[in-house]
């Protein structure tokens, strides 16, 4: 039962992230598509990738970046009230975030999966500031994980050179201080949904005679990179620049800027948008290519534990695609 404080605010005060230890190079991948490290690195700013292997689960890598929010936070697997796991990679279409549930010993939690593609970190964290604002709980996981190597076609050079595995994670808790989420903006358009897709295809089965049913299974991802390149530089830097209103600030009180990591150049496009120097965009995109849900959670907790983000820091967020999506949010961190 949702216990009935009269909290206001909201806090993030842990975060974690894990990914596979298995590392896919560009000069790798040349041996299985017609690609170049140079074409890779220069569209999309992508070094390498990490994928998973046959013994290593999405809630593994979900229940790993928990645990080390969880720890960062001070807070106890016992005194969670939500987990939110963003993903689109399910292991099981009923969820799979009551597995991660289970192995983190969250007895009273309540868990669900939210499904937004790489908008789906951004669009967990606003469903739980609704769930803390209101007092009802206390301490909500927000995780994103996603294997998208299992639903990429490794012979489309168009879209196996972009995706990877991982997960990340925050802790946000209820407080009684001043609220540190300042504004989000969460948007879709359906209208664009054939620009990307991870769809099911039917195929028919007459049950009997007269009644056919569609079982089937699911395709790999599809998409129409120019498309979804114009749509995340032009509806992203909007987003932001609504938010940074919303929250009365102005793009210079941006410390810094986490975009979902797709591509190098979108994220350097957007920040040009919205003045904002290089300096401030953090970027792990090299690393991992686009881990999808995960890919913000993953580049925050890199740069708060290396660091570079301090308590109190403003930091601006967005997430976008499949949908299609997107979301932004301005929070203090800490
Ligand atoms: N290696 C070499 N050549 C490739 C290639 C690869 N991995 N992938 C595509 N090409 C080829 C295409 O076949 C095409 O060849 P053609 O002109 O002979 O038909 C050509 O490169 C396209 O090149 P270009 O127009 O320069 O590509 P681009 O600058 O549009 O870059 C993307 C392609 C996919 C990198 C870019 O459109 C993009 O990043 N889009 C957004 C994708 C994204 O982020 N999706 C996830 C959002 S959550």
């Amino acid at each position: 039962m949702p216990s009935n404080h009269s909290l206001t605010g909201v806090s993030f005060i842990g975060c974690g992230a894990a990914a596979p230890e298995t590392v896919v190079l560009n000069d790798a991948l040349a041996q299985v598509v017609d690609t170049s490290d140079e074409w890779i690195a220069s569209r999309t700013g992508i070094r390498q990738r990490h994928v998973s292997n046959d013994r290593e689960s999405l809630a593994g890598f979900a229940t790993e970046a928990a645990q080390q929010a969880l720890a960062m936070a001070g807070v106890a697997a016992a005194d969670v009230d939500m987990i939110i796991l963003a993903t689109s990679s399910a292991e099981d279409l009923f969820g799979t975030a009551c597995q991660i549930q289970a192995q983190l010993g969250a007895t009273k939690a309540v868990a669900f999966d939210l499904t937004a593609a790489c908008s789906g970190f951004v669009f967990g964290v606003v469903t739980a500031a609704q769930f803390l604002r209101s007092g009802a709980y206390q301490n909500i996981l927000v995780i994103g994980a996603d294997l998208l190597s299992r639903w990429v076609d490794w012979n489309d050079r168009n879209t196996c050179v972009l995706f990877g595995d991982g997960a990340g994670a925050v802790l946000m808790q209820a407080t009684e201080d001043a609220d540190r989420l300042l504004g989000f903006e969460i948007r879709s358009d359906g209208t664009q949904n054939c620009c990307l897709n991870l769809a099911f295809k039917p195929e028919l089965r007459e049950l009997i005679p007269g009644t056919i049913l569609t079982q089937g299974r699911y395709q790999y991802i599809t998409m129409n990179g120019k498309e979804v390149y114009r749509f995340a530089i032009n509806r992203v830097p909007d987003a932001i620049d609504k938010v940074i209103h919303q929250a009365n600030l102005t793009s210079n009180d941006i410390d810094w800027l986490i975009l979902h990591q797709a591509n190098q150049r979108i994220m350097d496009a957007v920040a040009e948008r919205l003045h904002i120097p290089a300096e401030k965009v953090v970027s792990n995109v090299a690393n991992y290519g686009n881990t999808s849900a995960a890919s913000i959670p993953i580049a925050l907790n890199e740069a708060v534990r290396s660091g570079r983000i301090q308590s109190g820091d403003t930091i601006a967020t967005s997430g976008f695609g499949a949908g299609l999506s997107w979301g932004a949010a301005i929070f203090k961190w800490g």
